[in-house]
């Protein structure tokens, strides 16, 4: 693991945009995997003033993004679907036929194998944006006994529900979603984590110095050979 500190998260996003547009440069056609949530979204704006100043291009990237919710339409606002477009998708010139999301509706061993397939079909990811759970949750897998390998429907903790219940004003935060499993994540070629704000700084302070467990998922990480954490001085004051 590699751990850097910014002053803030502009400084982050630039980072970790910038890792992203240069990989994009040198391989037009690659394998992003992208997170929904506050923390990448400075990096979602950094990518797109690249591209309007010509910089980049995402028209031949093929996308996964790590999780949705369940009973939601894909559609409604408050779904992961409707988040991506909004702050990034639809903002670059990514084409949509090569964006990949699981869905939260389907049966979930069918889906967990559809997506398994898909993510090895285009030869794997080889960058995976992350955040993480104030428990130390990443993508949706929560807090367990054991690490999970492909995609799966959880059910979300209180913790995480208290968390991203602030998103949903007209109608109740669902209780399952699909996520990407531990397993996928790990094989990511790369992996960019990003974590901002006191309210991390625990799971952080876990996640690098604590004891790889299934009780902080996020600790997994210690273990892949290109993982590079970025947080701010409240994220990471616990180190
Ligand atoms: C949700 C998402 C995670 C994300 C987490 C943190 O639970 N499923 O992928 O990392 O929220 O979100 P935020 O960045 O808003 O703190």
């Amino acid at each position: 693991m590699e751990v850097r500190i910014f002053k803030n998260d502009l400084e982050i996003g630039e980072a970790a945009g910038k890792i992203i547009c240069d990989f994009v440069n040198s391989k037009p056609d690659c394998v992003l995997g992208f997170a929904t949530g506050a923390s990448p979204v400075p990096t979602y704006n950094y990518i797109t003033e690249q591209y309007n100043s010509g910089k980049v291009s995402f028209k031949n990237v093929t996308t996964f993004n790590l999780d949705e919710y369940c009973d939601l339409p894909r559609d409604h606002k408050n779904s992961y679907w409707t988040f991506m477009f909004e702050n990034l998708f639809s903002r670059v010139d990514v084409d949509p036929a090569k964006v990949n999301f699981l869905d939260g509706n389907a049966d979930e061993k069918a889906e967990s194998a559809r997506y398994a397939e898909a993510i090895k079909s285009k030869g794997g990811i080889d960058i995976q944006i992350l955040g993480i759970g104030r428990n130390g949750h990443i993508a949706f897998n929560e807090p367990s006994d054991k690490f999970t390998d492909e995609a799966w429907r959880v059910t979300l903790t209180q913790s995480t529900i208290d968390a991203n219940s602030i998103y949903f004003d007209d109608i109740p935060i669902p209780h399952y979603a699909m996520t990407m499993g531990i397993g996928s994540i790990m094989r990511s070629k790369k992996i960019i984590l990003i974590a901002t704000g006191a309210s991390k700084a625990e799971a952080v302070k876990e996640m690098i110095n604590g004891p790889v467990t299934p009780g902080c998922p996020a600790s997994i990480l210690q273990q892949h050979a290109d993982t590079v954490i970025l947080l701010d001085e409240a994220a990471a004051s616990l180190l």
